[in-house]
């Protein structure tokens, strides 16, 4: 088999960028370990920059997250409970988020692959590169082999194609937080219309949703917390405690249908391209769920990816090629120093003492008094202009 780009990986990265080229009429190919019902049954975050919904509409794929998406102008903050609101919108001059999850991001990418002639081979197993520095790359698979022109490794944080990169070439930077979150999904109404970002002296704690029906809590958790131990009831106090009173007031409990830990980590491998490999998503980087860049992040690499190779086959420039590790890059360091300092914000480390606790609060009270202060968080929060 033959192709231009061969995409390693369905996921949000892959995926996108495999609608990208097909609009552009470039030919790919994607091949993704696991099944559809897999990758789509991930639940994942659910916060859309205006970025990525803008690509969305672009794709002509928008249509099911403006009808049920939600629209938030605004996000709170909590500190032990009080509450105050950033007002994004009038921050920023009227920018937005989209609440809609991951997992209906991927079902609308999915569902018009086949009319948009978006080919992906499921169960693709035992995938690997091969002359990825030469002119004539090529992946193979148990009982395939795929020639292309390009190589996109969008196969995440444990996929096959950085590893493919000599270790000589690439530098790796990474920060390991010492707590993970413990989340759950709910058929149950959200607490608040808007998300609330909480800063307890017991820990972090996060109320999302998915829809007007269906909620998502976070509390940061111990790394080797168990999930048996943390049966709904227990979540349910552990929340409504660290929210407040305020807002457990609001808090409507029912039973969690999905309950998961997550740690949390920092990580970037430069440079994001060697030879004919372009990394995108988290195959290149990995934010801490705080602030919810992760998707984001993964759709504005494509983004970047997608116009370098439109310009190399329509308009016969190595240009975008050549340029895209260090401009993807860019991006990607802010939006790790994004996710990194609200972090550090918001959680409270096994290291912290009196003193480190009470200059989260200053910074906290700063913000909720601060005009400029808010306008920083909310104009990375709806994500930084591409
Ligand atoms: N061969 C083929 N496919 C692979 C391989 C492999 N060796 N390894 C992993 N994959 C697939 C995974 O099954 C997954 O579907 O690559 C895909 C990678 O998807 P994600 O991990 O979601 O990464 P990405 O597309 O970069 O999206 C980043 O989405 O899942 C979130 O937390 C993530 O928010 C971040 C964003
Ligand atoms: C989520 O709803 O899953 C979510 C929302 C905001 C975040 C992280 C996760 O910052």
């Amino acid at each position: 088999m033959r192709t231009q780009i061969a995409i390693i990986g369905a996921g949000p990265a892959g995926l996108m960028l495999a609608h990208l080229l097909r609009q552009q009429n470039i030919d790919c190919v994607v091949l993704e370990n696991r099944t559809r019902e897999y990758v789509e049954g991930r639940v994942r975050a659910g916060v859309l920059e205006q970025t990525t919904v803008r690509v969305l509409d672009r794709l002509g794929l928008g249509e099911r997250m403006h009808s049920e998406g939600l629209v938030h102008e605004g996000t709170n903050l909590a500190i032990d409970g009080e509450i105050f609101r950033i007002d994004m919108a009038a921050l920023t001059g009227g920018a937005t988020v989209m609440v809609y999850g991951q997992q209906e991001v991927m079902h609308d990418l999915f569902n018009a692959a086949e009319a948009r002639g978006v080919k992906i081979i499921f169960e693709a197993k035992g995938v690997a590169l091969h002359d990825v520095d030469s002119t004539r790359p090529y992946v193979t698979w148990q009982g395939g082999r795929l020639d292309c022109d390009y190589i996109a490794g969008c196969d995440g944080a444990h996929g096959a194609s950085r590893g493919a990169i000599p270790s000589h070439v690439i530098q790796t930077f990474e920060r390991v937080y010492p707590f993970g979150w413990l989340g759950i999904l709910a058929d149950v109404p959200p607490a608040s219309h808007e998300l609330i970002y909480a800063n307890h002296a017991r820990g972090f704690a996060l109320a999302s949703m998915r829809s007007a029906g269906r909620s998502r809590y976070y509390l940061q958790c111990a790394l080797d917390e168990r999930l048996e131990d943390w049966p709904d009831e227990r979540f349910w106090d552990e929340v409504c405690l660290r929210l407040g009173e305020q807002t457990a007031a609001q808090v409507t409990r029912g039973p969690s249908f999905e309950k998961s830990i997550a740690p949390l980590r920092s990580f970037v491998c430069e440079p994001m391209r060697w030879g004919r490999l372009f990394l995108a998503g988290d195959a290149a980087h990995i934010v801490p769920p705080t602030g919810a860049k992760g998707l984001n992040l993964a759709v504005a690499d494509v983004i970047v990816l997608a116009a370098a190779f439109a310009e190399f086959y329509h308009g016969g420039s190595t240009a975008g090629i050549d340029g895209y590790s260090a401009k993807a890059l860019a991006r990607v360091w802010k939006g790790e120093r994004f996710s990194w300092w609200f972090t550090s914000l918001t959680h409270r480390f096994p290291d912290m003492d009196g003193f480190d606790r009470k200059m989260q609060v200053a910074e906290l009270n700063y913000i909720r008094g601060s005009r400029a202060a808010q306008t920083t968080l909310a104009e990375n929060y709806v994500g930084l202009p591409m």
